[in-house]
């Protein structure tokens, strides 16, 4: 694992510290949706923020999942957002909000941006925890990011790299030895 993982970008401490604010400031733009949000948990990257954001929103609140591929194996080129299981509550008139770990070359928010408006909500809002910024079209945007980083590849807190690497408490940079094994032919 050591070898795998290189330098922490983003500590325990503050990503706890950022996601506190960033609930604050969903509290805020829900303040007066009495029936409470619907969140559209994005799996299995945004598990751990989802979980940790959701116990800071005082608000009452339903929560559907999606699953979707974009990364078979131990690669870091995305191959294409690919739609896997959906589990959702009725989301028409709801007030949704989608969570997901990264919004990196925007194909999966693409699809689940449009899954979920097709599902005729009253309004559909994001919450990423990461974004690296000028990758996806003008067309894909989030509403509250937790944090702007570099383009490089990361894992922990959610992130994995080939399925691993989700249960650190941290974000790290996937170090430069483990990158596209699969990919060196
Ligand atoms: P896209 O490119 O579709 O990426 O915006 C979204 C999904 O791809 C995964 N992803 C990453 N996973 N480190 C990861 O561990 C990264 O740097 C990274 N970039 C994208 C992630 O699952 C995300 O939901």
């Amino acid at each position: 694992m050591p070898g795998d993982v290189g330098e922490v970008l983003i500590s325990e401490d503050a990503l706890k510290r950022r996601i506190t604010v960033l609930a604050r400031e969903i509290s805020h733009v829900y303040a007066d949706t009495p029936r409470g949000i619907t969140m559209v948990a994005v799996l299995a990257g945004s598990l751990i923020f989802l979980a940790d954001l959701i116990r800071r929103l005082p608000m009452k609140m339903r929560i559907g999942l999606m699953t979707v591929s974009s990364y078979a194996g131990a690669t870091t080129e995305s191959r294409g957002a690919v739609l896997g299981s959906v589990s959702l509550p009725d989301l028409r008139g709801r007030d949704v909000l989608i969570v997901d770990d990264i919004l990196d070359t925007g194909r999966t928010l693409a699809l689940v941006q449009t899954e979920v408006r097709r599902a005729k909500p009253r309004t559909v809002r994001t919450v990423v925890l990461l974004r690296k910024p000028g990758k996806a079209p003008p067309e894909v945007t989030v509403d509250f990011t937790g944090f702007d980083i570099d383009d490089v590849f990361v894992v922990g807190f959610g992130l994995d790299y080939d399925g691993l690497y989700r249960n650190l408490p941290h974000v790290a940079v996937l170090s430069s030895n483990a990158q596209d094994l699969d990919g060196v032919t």
